[in-house]
């Protein structure tokens, strides 16, 4: 009797998820005999019944031993047992290394949610319209001049490319930096320019510089889930503050101010992720005049400062600061090539000098030859091209994503319009299912999104998705919003009476 064989025990409180535990004991059920070639498996919903566990973790652990060749799907008859499986096993061993960074995070982030962390795992499933990462198109790397650049560093530097850096950076690329940003009105010196492994390792430093453990960040909420990731990691505490449409509610941070000893407040003025927000002049200003007087400092992320496709250019917080209370974080990844890990801190010097310190201990220094080659880009007006065409793309792309909402999403559904950056940050419904409920059905209909409330501290936000319209070509773009609008209306249709637990 099979179900009497794939019967477990699952430890919900073990370090090793769900679906990894299904896995080994899937496999070692097909190994010992106990489950013989042709046998079928239960349909993954009857499976996580069961069990009582999610049906991802089912779908996953049937994907994982599928890729592996334990088992194989028959259309329309469902799971069963292969033949032989040896010849597969290596496939097993890595198939964890296939997700994307974006992916990595998300994952981590939500650790204390076994559900939430296993479904990002299915949206790389061939042939799904993956909206869910943070990625800029690849289509829009400059791969030809990037290797002009390569080429041209190694015949004019040699071996000088390939060895250890100096931990503050490549200082002409330092120098660069700074002629970078005060186009954007910061003023600063090449010296106060720290060079980093991509926009993340800075917030990382700043983190560990400004904060210790237990600690509070201050953060927008929504914000970038990358930052709480890190913040938990550091064992930092995460405390949003609710945004409106000209971002951080500053009556409620004042609140926060009074009744919390606060050092750092992190923020994203310009096309915040996820939710595309641009912070107005005034309130820039008034942000920075509160900060000063309750003596916190604040860390600016401009990642995506450039991604403007419509409106006034606004002066980063950086360029307002007359107090040296504010560190900028930016990198050359969603402007240029995230897989370059160029990124790079702006600071007073008293906070420049432990940045190094803490840099050196985490990396040593940052790869020579691709400061470099980045270098040459700014030098040889690549970015400035780039970002005038890239921005001119977005904004059709953009255009795009918001028609197909309209056309394909549910009535009731709201989203925002954004001038800039790469994501329509959405809201569905509340009386049909949340976004983590739609999750499973999506992906089958071939669409990921990224689930909203990742994006909360507080895990708030159950009805928002994110959707990356920027890293798409418009014809996938529609289609991905058709899924999306079929996939809702086939479990809006029976929701009142499912089941919830076994949607996820
Ligand atoms: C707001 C924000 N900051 C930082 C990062 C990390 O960027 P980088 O690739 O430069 O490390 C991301 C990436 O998604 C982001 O969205």
């Amino acid at each position: 009797m099979i179900d009497n064989d794939l019967l477990m025990k699952v430890d919900k409180d073990s370090e090793e998820p769900i679906y990894r535990q299904l896995i080994r004991h899937i496999k070692s059920q097909i190994e010992s005999g106990t489950l013989g070639a042709g046998t079928r498996l239960p349909a993954s919903r009857d499976l996580a019944q069961m069990l009582s566990i999610s049906r991802i973790s089912v779908v996953n652990a049937y994907a994982e031993l599928r890729a592996a060749g334990y088992l194989s799907a028959r259309a329309g008859r469902g799971t069963f047992v292969n033949g032989t499986v040896d010849a597969a096993l290596p496939h097993l061993a890595t198939s964890n290394g296939r997700h994307n960074g974006q992916g990595e995070r998300f994952q981590s982030y939500v650790a204390n949610d076994r559900s939430l962390r296993e479904m990002m795992r299915v949206a790389s499933k061939p042939g799904v319209i993956n909206f869910s990462m943070g990625a800029p198109p690849l289509e829009f790397f400059p791969v030809h001049h990037l290797r002009e650049a390569l080429n041209f560093t190694l015949d004019r530097d040699g071996s000088k490319a390939l060895t250890y850096e100096a931990p503050e950076g490549y200082y002409p690329l330092r120098v660069a930096v700074r002629e970078y940003v005060s186009a954007l009105g910061i003023n600063c010196s090449a010296e106060q320019v720290l060079i980093t492994g991509g926009t993340q390792q800075a917030l990382d430093l700043v983190l560990q510089t400004v904060l210790g453990e237990g600690d509070l960040l201050i953060t927008e909420s929504p914000t970038y889930l990358g930052v709480i990731d890190l913040a938990r990691t550091r064992k930092q505490q995460v405390l949003g503050v609710p945004m409106n449409e000209d971002g951080m509610r500053l009556d409620i941070l004042e609140n926060y101010l009074i009744d919390h000893p606060v050092r750092l407040i992190y923020v994203m003025p310009n096309f915040q992720n996820p939710t595309g927000v641009v912070m107005p002049l005034h309130r820039r200003r008034q942000l920075l005049a509160l900060a000063h007087q309750y003596n916190v400092t604040i860390l600016e992320d401009g990642v995506y400062h450039e991604l403007r496709f419509e409106g006034e250019p606004l002066p980063p917080l950086k360029a307002l600061d007359e107090h040296g209370i504010v560190i900028h974080a930016s990198g050359y990844t969603k402007n240029l090539m995230p897989g370059m890990r160029i990124g790079y801190v702006i600071a007073n010097n008293f906070h420049h000098e432990r940045l190094v310190r803490v840099k050196t201990t985490a990396d040593v220094s940052t790869p020579g030859l691709n400061q470099r080659a980045i270098h040459l880009l700014l030098e040889r007006g690549v970015l400035a091209r780039q970002l005038e065409r890239n921005n001119r793309e977005l904004r059709r792309r953009r255009d795009v994503a918001a028609m197909a909402a309209s056309r394909h999403l549910p009535k009731g559904t709201t989203w925002n319009i954004p001038s800039g950056g790469l994501y329509l940050w959405i809201k569905l419904p509340e009386d049909g299912p949340s976004a983590a409920e739609l999750y499973l059905s999506a992906v089958e209909n071939g669409v990921a999104y990224a689930i909203g409330s990742v994006f909360y501290p507080d895990g708030d936000g159950k009805y928002h998705l994110r959707i990356n319209f920027g890293a798409h070509k418009p014809q996938d773009i529609e289609e991905g919003f058709r899924r999306l609008g079929k996939a809702w209306r086939e479990i809006a249709q029976h929701y009142a009476g499912m089941e919830k637990a076994h949607l996820l």
